[in-house]
């Protein structure tokens, strides 16, 4: 963004109407770039922040949400998965309309882009707008040949060995049929079936969160005997590329995929006027929790198709089609309880439980609460919300729920509430481990301390700990993380860092039992003997690891790669920086310095009040000093760092260059040794440069260096200066 955003929370609608057009034509280029040309042109932190901000609002304004939004698309450009296919027409989507008066606009432009008179007839279509995943079905000589996804409406992806598994698809065509004929519409699940699935699913512990992302998933699976089990339908409302003319209307044309064998949509009418295009609105409005299936508007159409020829495009949606979507939901119910959830990264995340109610035809027992200000009823900025008013136990809250969007609390109602009532006390407690909750200054978050020992946090906390710039053990991916977490089985069980250590002992130590082999690594499907012996040669690899290393792995809170860098430099050993940080106490008020452990700490370099906390939170907790003893007892040993350069050294912070061959060390070393003694090491020489170290041969660098006035030592000399023997 070239100009300085404006806040979410000062955004019209009509601005954030704009706003979330841009950001799905900006977001759809980046994942185009990023998946399909394997050439992007931001970085992802970047392109995180448009996410961000393109959910931000469509939080805020839910019946914003766009069919193309970036945050419904399921696998953004088509992914490697599938194989790609060109659209021969491609899948616009449709304008969006959210009011009366937008209705009347619509169909005024249409007239005048027609120059048709007050009193001339025009009809329009109107029928439910489903909320599917639209799709594209090709038939060649009147056989099935490929089924596309819409994708970013150019390119989509190839699907058609799972679309060929949903009976009520037609393979074949009757012969009435053109030779080429694309027929477009919505795969879609009921609700019902959807519910079902859920059920069947639920031991798999993958669901989905509504019909649109079931349909969705079900149909991108990989192999087509899961898509065969999973209960998807399909509308036809549309059409691509034909041979020759289907019919002359709309309607018409819909008819005849209805004879073809195609499922089209007995809401479908037509319309003479705007009146009646509104009453129709309103009748599929108040059928819609009846309805079996989601949908969220009705869709306009023009009737006549040389009408829809004539007014044509423009850039992502026709002129002859509209969408108009119901508004937000919203309804009334009782908060019986809050619960609290914690995330994967500790977060702790209030959820309203609540008396059943149906929201837009969904029941709603749920609801999101953002964050502990928000029931207090202050605002992101500190400003009130709600007039100031909190939420309790016992309210009757006003819940809203759009599309895709996790239900929320709106307001309450202050009449209703019950006398006895009190204000919700936040947990400083992890619900799931019992380790202090903490909240830092300026974040909305508070946050779980327990890290290692969270088990709502594990899987990613061992993720974390094996990743590549900490123990970077191989062979343990997420998969085989969920995997070895999930098990109940004693000699397979990882559900802390110190279990990977023993993992090898454990699965050594199976008696020969038929039993006990049912716990060997090695018969576990995707393991085999080959990648077990890999597995235990990496792990054992790595018992022997930096310092720094393992301290990035603990995931202290604020304890990155540098920080964790700087610490280990500092102490040397991991005795030292335990020792201190267990004795550390931060000041406990203004003027209070805190004692000579915690001066220490933020005396390291780089290292300030917020990281310095977060360290001695972390040995604070039991829990964690455990974590870490266990790692030690299961043979980890962090490894002590070298001294790194007193200041004193002679050649602290001076720019030093090699040049020419070394022969009592290797470049690499005398870089290392260099560094170790507080010099930058530098490839060419400048007139930054303070020394050059010059052996046999030394060519253009030692020219420089002697016309630039610079000093020039031979390896011996080196030693010399910097004390150590040569
Ligand atoms: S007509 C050229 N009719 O809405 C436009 N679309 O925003 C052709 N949709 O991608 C689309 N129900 O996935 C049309 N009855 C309906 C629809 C419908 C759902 C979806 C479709 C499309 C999106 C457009």
């Amino acid at each position: 963004m070239s100009k300085p955003a404006t806040p979410v929370e000062s955004l019209t609608q009509e601005e954030a109407a704009a706003e979330l057009a841009r950001l799905a034509d900006e977001i759809a280029g980046h994942d185009r770039r990023y998946h399909a040309e394997d050439a992007p042109t931001v970085s992802d932190a970047e392109y995180d922040a448009l996410k961000l901000r393109n959910a931000q609002i469509e939080a805020r304004f839910p019946e914003l949400i766009r069919d193309d939004s970036p945050s419904r698309r399921v696998g953004a450009a088509p992914s490697a998965t599938f194989a790609q296919v060109r659209h021969s027409r491609p899948m616009l989507s449709l304008d969006n309309v959210f009011s009366d008066e937008d209705v009347v606009d619509f169909v005024t432009s249409v007239r005048r882009f027609l120059s048709l008179s007050a009193d001339a007839e025009l009809v329009f279509t109107a029928e439910p707008k489903i909320d599917g995943l639209s799709m594209s079905l090709r038939y060649e000589q009147r056989r099935l040949v490929t089924a596309a996804t819409r994708g970013d409406g150019t390119t989509g992806e190839n699907v058609t060995a799972n679309i060929r598994t949903i009976g009520e698809i037609p393979q074949q065509l009757p012969k009435d049929a053109p030779d080429i004929v694309e027929v477009r519409g919505e795969v879609y699940m009921r609700r019902d079936d959807f519910l079902d699935l859920q059920k069947r699913m639920a031991e798999t512990g993958q669901t989905f969160a509504n019909p649109r992302n079931s349909a969705a998933g079900s149909l991108r699976q990989k192999n087509p005997e899961v898509t065969k089990s999973r209960p998807l339908k399909f509308f036809a409302y549309a059409w691509g590329e034909t041979s020759e003319p289907l019919g002359t209307t709309q309607y018409d044309v819909v008819r005849r995929f209805a004879d073809w064998g195609f499922r089209v949509n007995d809401q479908m009418v037509r319309c003479k006027s705007t009146e009646e295009l509104l009453r129709h609105y309103r009748e599929i409005e108040a059928e819609r929790a009846e309805l079996p299936y989601d949908i969220d508007g009705v869709v306009y159409k023009v009737d006549r198709l040389d009408l829809q020829e004539r007014l044509g495009f423009r850039s992502r949606s026709p002129r002859w089609a509209t969408a108009h979507k119901f508004p937000a939901e919203k309804a009334t119910t009782v908060l019986t309880a809050i619960d609290i959830q914690v995330g994967r990264t500790g977060a702790l995340t209030p959820v309203a439980r609540l008396e059943p109610v149906t929201v837009g035809g969904v029941v709603v027992v749920n609801a999101t609460l953002h964050n502990e200000d928000y029931i207090k009823g202050i605002g992101n900025k500190g400003e009130p919300i709600r007039e100031g008013r909190d939420i309790r136990i016992g309210d009757t809250v006003i819940v809203q729920r759009a599309g895709d969007v996790i239900p929320q609390i709106l307001d309450i109602l202050p009449e209703k509430r019950p006398r006895d009532s009190v204000p919700y006390v936040f947990p400083d407690r992890c619900p799931a481990c019992d380790s202090h909750a903490v909240r830092e200054e300026g974040e909305a978050v508070r946050r779980c301390t327990g890290g290692l020992i969270c088990p709502a946090q594990a899987v990613e906390r061992i993720r974390h700990f094996v990743s590549r710039n900490a123990f970077d053990i191989e062979g343990l991916g997420e998969k085989q993380i969920e995997f070895f977490f999930n098990t109940d089985k004693e000699a397979l069980k990882i559900s802390t860092p110190a279990d990977i250590f023993t993992l090898k002992r454990r699965q050594e130590s199976l008696p020969a039992t038929l039993e006990a082999s049912l716990e060997k690594l090695e018969k576990i499907d995707g393991f085999g003997a080959v990648s077990v012996k890999k597995l235990f040669d990496a792990i054992d690899a790595r018992r022997k690891v930096d310092l720094s290393r393992f301290l990035f792995a603990l995931g202290i809170r604020h304890i990155g790669e540098t920080n964790a860098k700087r610490l280990a430099r500092h102490f040397l050993s991991f005795d030292k920086l335990r020792t201190v940080a267990e004795a550390a106490k931060p000041p406990e008020g203004k003027g209070d310095p805190g004692n000579a452990e915690w001066q220490e700490i933020v005396g390291v370099n780089g290292i300030g009040g917020i990281v310095a906390e977060a360290l001695v939170d972390f040995f604070a907790e039991e829990h964690n000093r455990e974590a870490v003893e266990a790692l030690l007892a299961a043979g980890v040993t962090p490894q002590d760092e070298e001294p790194v350069a007193d200041v004193s050294s002679p050649v602290a912070g001076k720019t030093v260059v090699f040049t020419g061959s070394l022969e009592k060390m290797s470049r690499d070393e005398a870089k290392a040794m260099a560094e170790r003694l507080g010099a930058k090491v530098a490839g060419s020489v400048s007139k930054k440069t303070d020394l050059v170290v010059a052996g046999p041969g030394a060519g253009s660098k030692l020219k420089q260096a002697t016309e630039l006035g610079i000093e020039v030592i031979d390896e011996d000399q080196w030693f010399e200066r910097v004390g150590k023997p040569g």
